[in-house]
């Protein structure tokens, strides 16, 4: 079959400031709920910010930051923050022992008014049960309306205290410590925040901007082998469709951060975090309520995944689920002629070199083709599948049918190679291996 004609829409944004030395908020305005004072953070923080970045959301603007000390960074700026007020820290178990509750501690010991909760939740239980008992413990805590949350833990705890500060009194302010890799370039630093219902991913939710954002990369030593490489999905995700830079950065030391756990001061991994952070800001900003165009880059790997993590009971995780969808969308592209066999083995490669899934059986042509309608339905009515068409480059795809048509020719070539490469490393879409096999 011939290659439809497309308008070519490939994107490209130009490249963004990375801020080498902590970055003043421009004109000097503070953040939000932030008390002015000569002595404020930006002279004090200059010792532990590596990054840092503002982005504008509506009349409203946050900073991101990173850090090697997160916590500290965190309570000073709590602490500025709340004044007489109150905070209540939101985290799950693993991560309250591990980092959330030293920055409680700390936060007591300096006389804060602050409260701890754990939420033992998950993806499959990430449902507005959470949020409400998020709010009812902040009522009971007699949270203000200029107290805090303060979210510490990967995307389904951040997207939870996000929902919960929209709602409570209206909406406020609240501080997200994402200490997942995935949390950190992406779950944790826009201004969206989800959770499901009825067995629809990321059905409920809202736009609502955090007053800050500290990320710590250091915290990525604790995350187990199977998070690390979830949150290389969405590396590899933005790379594709903006940075060619980062993607031969990933291809250059991806294996080995995800095998030390961006910790041994490897002189690239702050790099890859935060080209990813800026890459995915540079996106977002400009349509940062997605009320400006239907054509959002960010949302390639984003089609198919989400039916993916639903029907498998989120057995299947969010990255897995995404590396799916990059597969498919990759070999879309190559079975449409935008991209050459090289650039097409080249992106599946870099998915199985960080041990992802490219195919699972659960992803058969039906329910790829509802997820497209699904999709449609909150993209203007059009699918909009983003597909690679160079390393950095990306093309939408509009058309429903034509997309259909060729899906089961993709499906069927991801399930023939992943068969050949052999692997039992992710549930139901087994896989990673030999490389070397890919290229017959
Ligand atoms: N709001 C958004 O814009 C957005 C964007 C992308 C993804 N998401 C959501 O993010 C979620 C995925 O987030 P995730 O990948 O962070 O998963 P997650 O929140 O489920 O965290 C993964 C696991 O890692 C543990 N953990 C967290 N930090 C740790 C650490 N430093 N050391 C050891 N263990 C740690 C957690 O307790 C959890 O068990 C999905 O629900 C997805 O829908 C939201
Ligand atoms: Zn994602």
């Amino acid at each position: 079959m011939s290659s439809p004609r497309l308008p070519d829409m490939t994107h490209r944004v130009a490249g963004l400031r990375r801020g080498a030395t902590p970055v003043v908020p421009p004109n000097n305005a503070l953040l939000p709920g932030f008390r002015s004072s000569k002595n404020q953070f930006p002279e004090q923080r200059s010792n532990v910010v590596e990054r840092s970045q503002f982005v504008k959301a509506g009349s409203r603007q946050y900073e991101v930051i990173m850090t090697q000390n997160g916590l500290e960074a965190c309570s000073e700026w709590i602490l500025r923050s709340i004044g007489a007020e109150s905070a209540l820290i939101v985290t799950t178990p693993t991560v309250a022992e591990l980092y959330a509750g030293q920055l409680f501690a700390c936060l007591q010991s300096k006389g804060a008014s602050v409260e701890i909760m754990t939420i033992n939740c998950t993806e499959a239980s990430k449902g507005l049960d959470q949020v409400t008992r998020v709010c009812q413990r902040a009522a009971e805590f007699g949270l203000g309306r200029k107290g805090l949350l303060i979210g510490v833990g990967g995307g389904v705890c951040t997207d939870i205290v996000t929902v919960a500060a929209s709602w409570i009194r209206r909406g406020i302010g609240y501080i997200r410590v994402p200490t997942t890799l995935i949390g950190q370039i992406d779950a944790g630093i826009g201004i969206k925040g989800a959770v499901n219902f009825q067995r629809k991913k990321s059905y409920l939710g809202c736009f609502f901007a955090p007053r800050a954002v500290v990320i710590t990369p250091s915290f990525l030593a604790t995350l187990p082998h199977r998070h690390l490489r979830e949150g290389f999905a969405e590396m590899i995700k933005i790379a594709i469709v903006r940075d060619a830079a980062l993607f031969e950065l990933i291809e250059l030391c991806g294996s080995e951060l995800l095998k030390d756990g961006f910790q041994k001061g490897h002189s690239k991994q702050n790099e890859v975090i935060w080209r990813s952070i800026a890459g995915m800001l540079a996106e977002l900003e400009p349509n940062i309520f997605e009320d400006q165009t239907y054509e959002r880059l960010v949302d390639f790997g984003h089609t198919f995944s989400p039916a993916l993590e639903s029907i498998s009971n989120f057995e299947i995780t969010h990255g897995e689920a995404v590396s799916i969808d990059i597969a498919v969308s990759t070999a879309l592209g190559h079975a449409m002629t935008f991209i050459d066999d090289q650039t097409s083995h080249r992106i599946l490669s870099s998915l199985i070199t960080m041990d992802l899934p490219i195919w699972s059986c659960r992803l058969e042509l039906d329910v790829c083709r509802r997820a497209l309608a699904d999709c449609s339905l909150h993209r203007g009515g059009k699918p909009n599948l983003v597909v690679p068409a160079d390393i950095g480059h990306a093309k939408f795809l509009t058309d429903e049918q034509t997309i259909v048509d060729r899906l089961g020719d993709a499906l069927k070539f991801l399930e023939h190679l992943s068969s050949k490469i052999g692997g039992t490393s992710v549930p139901h879409c087994e896989n990673s291996g030999c490389l070397s096999e890919l290229a017959s």
